[in-house]
């Protein structure tokens, strides 16, 4: 199955990783490969790739997994590595793991030396759905998550669901949080799957990631239609902060994030209280959300000091009903 970018393809096939050097030389003509991975993923399929591949000469760099690898050091010693391993502005990176790995890889590749090219193996559900898709690449701070990126398009992105059944339930879940919302935001068909199926097959994942290129492609630079995407992100990114990253992974922290949005439709008028019902009791099932769940107001502090709080309030997107996004102006009084 392919998806097409204006720029790339995306390929997601069960067992594609066995086709994976055909693919690479569809984009690249050198022999030379450097894979970037984290710790994880090398243990499970540092051999698997090696295998895939046996008409290329790999260099790989490790860096340990979390997300604490997404840092001004870690960027620095990566490229230290590269350079060292003899890369070239012309040699093409390889980002083989979980967003972190294709934040930070494509980060790299979007900056060493004004720019060199790059591939996505994503490996985690939610990279494979969400954080390889777009082109949005990027670095934390000390100060704040994503604080310096870029926007840099790989070459080709290799989604293979074999690599998702090392993943434990927990990261698994993780990633159908965000595949829950793009049902939510844009895909009926994917939303009643996951209402019934807990376990997704290709098919799946391109309805999800055909939400996000959708949505990509009509606003690539985030102007307007690509915030539906935030559906459930304004308080899932004050839950994650407040807790420092460490108590809420990402999915767990929108699906809080999402069923306070439905709250909010519903407070609007404009969402029924039987769509938050049927969300709620998907997301108790899979363990993203437990009872009770998180109150609105102890994250007030962060939604009303958000950057993108304007004087006439926050741009905030609601879900009337499934499949439909819209964007309102969020007041202190429609949660408080
Ligand atoms: N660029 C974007 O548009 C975008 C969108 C969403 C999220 N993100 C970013 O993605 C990051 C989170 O990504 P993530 O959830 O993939 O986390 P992650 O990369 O930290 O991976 C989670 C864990 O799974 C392990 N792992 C990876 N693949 C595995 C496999 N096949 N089997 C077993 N274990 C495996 C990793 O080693 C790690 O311990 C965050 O930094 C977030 O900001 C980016």
């Amino acid at each position: 199955m392919f998806i097409k970018m204006p720029n790339y393809e995306i390929v997601i096939e069960t067992g594609g990783i066995r086709s994976l050097s055909t693919w690479i030389h569809e984009v690249y003509t050198y022999p030379n490969l450097f894979v970037v991975t984290d710790r994880h993923v090398d243990q499970l399929y540092h051999q698997t790739l090696i295998d895939a591949l046996p008409d290329f000469i790999l260099s790989f760099v490790v860096i340990e997994p979390g997300e604490s690898s997404k840092s001004l050091s870690t960027y620095q010693a990566v490229i230290d590595q590269l350079i060292h391993l003899g890369m070239k502005r012309n040699h093409m990176l390889v980002a083989f793991g979980g967003g972190v790995v294709g934040d930070l890889t494509g980060y790299v590749a979007a900056t060493l030396y004004r720019g060199v090219p790059y591939i996505q193996i994503p490996t985690t559900l939610l990279a494979q759905v969400d954080s390889s898709i777009g082109g949005k690449v990027g670095i934390d701070l000390p100060q704040g998550k994503n604080l310096i990126g870029a926007f840099y398009d790989p070459k080709l992105v290799m989604i293979d669901p074999l690599f998702l059944s090392t993943l434990d339930e927990r990261e698994y879940h993780n990633g159908l949080a965000e595949m829950i919302k793009a049902g939510l935001i844009g895909d009926r068909r994917l939303y009643q799957h996951l209402l019934t199926y807990d376990q997704v097959t290709e098919q799946e994942i391109a309805l999800s990631i055909g939400v996000k290129r959708d949505l990509v492609l009509m606003d690539p630079y985030d102007q307007k239609e690509r915030m539906y995407l935030n559906f459930g992100h304004t308080f899932g990114h004050a839950i994650e902060k407040k807790h420092h990253y460490q108590i809420y992974k990402h999915g767990e922290a929108i699906s809080y994030g999402m069923l306070i949005a439905l709250q909010i439709g519903i407070r609007l008028g404009e969402t029924k209280p039987e769509l938050y019902e049927e969300v709620k009791e998907l997301l108790l099932r899979l363990n993203l959300v437990k009872e009770p769940l998180l109150n609105p107001m102890h994250y007030a502090e962060d939604i009303l000091t958000d950057k993108k709080y304007l004087s006439d309030g926050l741009n905030y997107v609601i879900v009337p009903k499934v499949g439909v996004a819209k964007i309102i102006k969020l007041k202190e009084s429609d949660w408080s």
